[in-house]
């Protein structure tokens, strides 16, 4: 153990003594001896930033990552000293601050220990590129768990695992591989049973060791840039992860379509191969809402220009897709083709929007269509430029939403697969180079991209996809995990990456259905479709050079499969949409691990399989081939097989039964879970009933859906409805009470409710205090009825 007052210890240094304390609001300044400020802002109760500067300089303060509309305010903020330390106190905790070391410790309000430095801020000055590589390091609790960090395609719990983040084309990656597309430098530590987390914000190349290293010893480091984390303190994780996403923004409400299934390739043409496809869908009656144009759809691979040999008409064929219910998604790559005939070449190149090397020269590499210029999307001008030349795709030939690829920039044939380091960038008025601007790239395109397709597309809302992200994407885009492979460990990667990416504050995200690289069976395929179903964002697309990927490409027993999955999630479709709005607007994770659920129960601290899909339903996908059922852990709680309405006690494993037609559903007691008709796609068929399927518990237990006119934005001026319900079950009765919100009239008027595991007979039924004769609620069998949508007290009695 070395003490502070050792200022440099193997080539790093170290902050010392306290010398003066200033407090400016809600900013508290520690300055040391030998020119370290400690900088804490009190944003809330439990979210504290934590800044560090040498020299005593801080740099502008300037992230890309924090949400404007990030909630601020607390209500305690008190500061004592005594001889040794400085004590913070919050409503919500209590932060040390040690004056001969500038040590933090984090402690609740009972004095547990929350987190707690160890060598804390300490830094090595970087002579090659001046500033310096800023370092910290904290204590590890033996049980301590780690959670979030993005994509990464390790095991669930981080605890051991050492990771970085630099945003990296990883085509055909593997199990650990690492680093891989997006750079989320955000986890959560879990200490008997209490969570918080750290998001350190520094777009850099960042290095993260969960007691790898030193077992008690987790630390984090940077490049370059400053020592800016933030710090969240739960005691739930749910408080934690929403406390992030709240800082690092949520998307708005995509258009209901984009929750649909889509189908992609690379690549689906000519013009008729894509009409071929949609028709099969059609003639199969398979629902799907999307199609996708991958680069070859382009001119010699020039982006805003169309292949004419292969593609005569787009706005034609764009409006014949869409009368048959398909949008059309267009792929935009940032690199632009070096060709004096170019216009688009041209103009950036007369408005200096391209990024130039250290000494001057244009930055080139090669992509798809050869050489190419990149331009510099960090750059506000270059942005609105980019947005602008979404107008004829979208306004002109209706194009209904972009795809952004290789946006990490990746670059072929150079061993760093990017931009070189010396690559300069404006960063907002900040001017920097590729150092500090790479993990940010791939976002301040998708940024622009955003920008103009959602000015495009008015008055419908925009949808967008990227491949690189960086924290905070999620506020304009969806995203997928890359060049995945058609491999059952695959498989288990996009679970896992799944559940991190929502734990990270990245809820719309989705896999590669099927794998992009290499060919699948017909099995393989079933049983990922079945996971993908139940991600928020659901797309096969597969890099078609090893034959086809659609869901009839493995015989017709694979086909049924598929498309009895695909309508589980059309008919799901009203519970996803509350899934995004309940992650829209209050920051929930729309697909949750075992952890986040139950962190009390150790036993889902290192699970990695089984997840809840938004509140209620808990899936476990199947994972090798020739499975008749596995094994699961149910958490605590009663749960209905989705097959047959048995139910079971949480708590436990179990062995569940799973053909490769089925995949093992589990609802919870007394969830009302909201089902639309099947239809081919979004607006297909008139909706003229909602199905409540509503599942018995003894006790209470309430569930919301919310509905509005699935794209617009009239919802925000309040129309939409919110149904809340809130079931009580007892022995021998059921009540379901009904709170409405929001001024949107659904076109249906009735709700149907399915009644699932009612312990008695139904004897009598009143709504809002009034019997119903069996008849006046036309029951359809034992345990349904159709009620009036704007009942407020059903009350149900036994026999
Ligand atoms: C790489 C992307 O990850 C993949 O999805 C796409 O098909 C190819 N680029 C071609 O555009």
């Amino acid at each position: 153990m070395i003490t502070n007052t050792e200022l440099e210890y193997k080539g790093n240094l170290y902050p010392n003594h306290i010398v003066e304390f200033k407090q400016d609001n809600h900013n508290l300044y520690f300055t040391t001896e030998n020119g370290v400020v400690l900088k804490i802002t009190v944003l809330r109760g439990s979210v504290i930033r934590f800044r560090y500067a040498t020299n005593y300089i801080f740099e502008p303060d300037f992230s890309y990552a924090i949400d404007e509309e990030a909630s601020l305010g607390y209500s305690v903020l008190d500061v004592n000293e005594n001889e040794t330390e400085y004590t913070i106190k919050t409503a919500r905790i209590h932060i040390l601050v040690d004056k001969m070391t500038l040590r933090i410790q984090v402690s609740d309000l009972e004095g547990n220990i929350i987190n707690e430095d160890e060598l804390g801020f300490h830094w090595e000055e970087n002579y090659e590129y001046g500033g310096n590589t800023v370092k910290m390091s904290k204590i590890t609790q033996t049980g301590e768990s780690f959670y979030g960090m993005g994509d990464k395609s390790t095991h669930s719990n981080l605890k051991g695992k050492r990771v970085e983040n630099w945003v990296t084309d990883s085509y055909a990656y593997g199990k650990d591989q690492d680093p891989l597309y997006k750079a989320i430098p955000f986890f959560i530590g879990l200490n008997k049973g209490k969570a918080y987390g750290i998001f350190f914000d520094n777009s850099f190349k960042t290095h993260f060791d969960f007691a790898h290293e030193r077992r008690n010893i987790t630390s984090f480091w940077a490049d370059g840039g400053e020592m800016n984390y933030y710090f969240f303190y739960g005691p739930d994780m749910s408080t934690v992860v929403g406390a992030y996403s709240n800082l690092t923004g949520t998307p708005e409400l995509p258009p209901l379509w984009a929750l649909g299934f889509h189908q992609s390739k690379w690549s689906y043409y000519p013009e008729s191969n894509v009409k071929e496809i949609a028709k099969q869908f059609r003639d199969l009656q398979i629902p799907c809402d999307a199609i996708y144009l991958d680069i070859d759809y382009m001119d010699g691979f020039r982006c805003f220009t169309w292949d004419k040999n292969h593609f005569p008409d787009p706005k034609r064929m764009i409006s014949e897709l869409e009368a048959e219910g398909f949008k059309t998604v267009i792929m935009i790559d940032p690199g632009i083709k070096i060709d004096r005939d170019y216009w688009i070449y041209n103009e950036a190149l007369e408005n200096d929007y391209f990024c130039k090397r250290g000494d001057g020269p244009l930055m080139h590499g090669k992509v798809w269509p050869g050489e190419c210029n990149f331009p510099d999307f960090t750059n506000p001008e270059v942005r609105e430029w980019w947005a602008e030349l979404y107008k004829e795709f979208m306004s002109d030939l209706g194009v209904h939403a972009v795809w952004n690829d290789m946006n990490e920039p990746a670059v072929m044939e150079v061993p760093s697969k990017t931009a070189p380091l010396d690559t300069r960038h404006d960063y907002d008025g900040h001017p920097c180079t590729h150092r500090k601007a790479h993990n940010v790239y791939g976002m301040q395109m998708v940024r622009a991209t955003y920008e103009g397709v959602k000015k495009y597309v008015y008055p419908k809302r925009p949808f967008v996809i990227t491949r690189a992200a960086y924290a905070g994407t999620q506020r304009y885009s969806s995203t997928w995990t890359g060049d995945n492979v058609a491999t059952w460990e695959h498989l288990w990667i996009a679970n896992v990456q799944m559940q991190r990416m929502c734990m990270s504050g990245y809820s719309f995200a989705g896999s590669d259905i099927g794998g992009f690289a290499e060919q699948p069976n017909g099995e393989l395929f079933a049983r990922w479709v079945q996971l993908g179903v139940f991600h928020p964002f659901c797309r096969v697309h597969s890099s078609g050079d090893h034959g086809d990927q659609e869901p009839w490409s493995f015989g017709s027993d694979i086909t049924e499969i598929v498309k009895k999955f695909i309508e589980i999630r059309y008919q799901l479709l009203p519970y996803l949409y509350t899934m995004f709005y309940k992650y829209s607007k209050d920051h929930i994770p729309m697909i949750k691990p075992l952890v986040y659920y139950d962190q009390e129960d150790t036993q889902t601290h290192f699970r990695t399989d089984e997840f809840i899909f938004g509140d209620q339903i808990l899936v476990c996908p199947i994972q090798e081939p020739n499975a008749q059922g596995r094994r699961m852990y149910f958490p605590k709680g009663r749960w209905y097989d989705f097959w047959t309405n048995d139910s079971v006690n949480g708590g436990k494993e179990r062995w569940v039964t799973a053909e490769l037609d089925k995949l093992p559903i589990y609802i919870k007691a007394g969830a009302v879970i909201p089902k639309y008709p099947i239809q081919q796609y979004i607006g297909q068929v008139e909706i003229k009933e909602l199905i409540l399927d509503t599942y018995f518990k003894l006790g209470v237990e309430t569930s919301e859906v919310y509905e509005d006119a699935q794209d617009g934005y009239d919802y925000k001026k309040g129309r939409y409805s919110l149904r809340n319900f809130k079931l009580t079950g007892k022995e021998k009765s059921l009540t379901i009470q009904q709170f409405k919100d929001g001024s949107f009239i659904t076109e249906y008027e009735t709700l149907k409710f399915n009644f699932h595991g009612l312990p008695f007979k139904i004897g009598k039924v009143e709504v809002d205090n009034e019997e119903v004769t069996l008849k006046s609620v036309r029951p359809n069998g034992n345990n349904t009825f159709h009620i009036d949508k704007n009942f407020t007290l059903l009350h149900i009695t036994s026999k």
